[in-house]
């Protein structure tokens, strides 16, 4: 049997992104019947969060798809994360390059954009803390599309 893929999505706080993309990805990989290979947790670049649950309104956007994120509570990236996972997905450009200057180099080939994985234009998630709610669909739309990419990625990968 080989050892399951490690999969960390991250954002900036760890309650809007990150979490919305650690239960759409869980959720998919679920209804796979992948859940001993493939292992899903996720965290933030930032601490002004950590031991929160995720905004309102992610879980109210998420709810709508029957999506229950309700258990789930911020945590910080640390630096055993590097060593721990074998995919650390950023939701944008910044907490990607925040990820690349914390990684040790030897796990910096781990860190990618999830966004890399869609066949879309967009490169990232965008922030939707400051926005409408319409924003948080949006997360909800580019991240469901992103998850079932990484899958198919993941099942490819296991083919090989
Ligand atoms: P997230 O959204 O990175 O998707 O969790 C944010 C949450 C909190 C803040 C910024 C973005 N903040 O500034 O507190």
């Amino acid at each position: 049997m080989t050892a399951p893929v490690r999969v960390l999505m991250v954002c900036l706080g760890n309650i809007c992104r990150s979490p919305t993309a650690h239960i759409v990805f869980a959720r998919r990989v679920a209804e796979a019947g992948l859940q001993d290979q493939v292992l899903v947790d996720s965290a933030g670049t930032g601490d002004w969060h950590i031991g929160h649950p995720p905004d309102a309104r992610s879980c109210a956007a998420a709810a709508a798809r029957g999506y229950d994120m309700s258990a789930l509570r911020a945590r910080q990236v640390q630096a055993r994360d590097f060593h721990e996972f074998d995919l650390v997905l950023a939701m944008d450009e910044n907490n990607l390059r925040d990820l690349q200057r914390l990684a040790p180099p030897q796990h910096r080939h781990k860190l990618r954009l999830f966004m890399d994985f869609a066949d879309m234009d967009e490169r990232s998630v965008p922030d939707p803390y400051y926005g409408e709610a319409e924003d948080f669909q949006r997360v909800l739309d580019l991240v469901e599309t992103a998850a079932d990419a990484l899958l198919r990625h993941l099942r490819q990968r296991q083919q090989e």
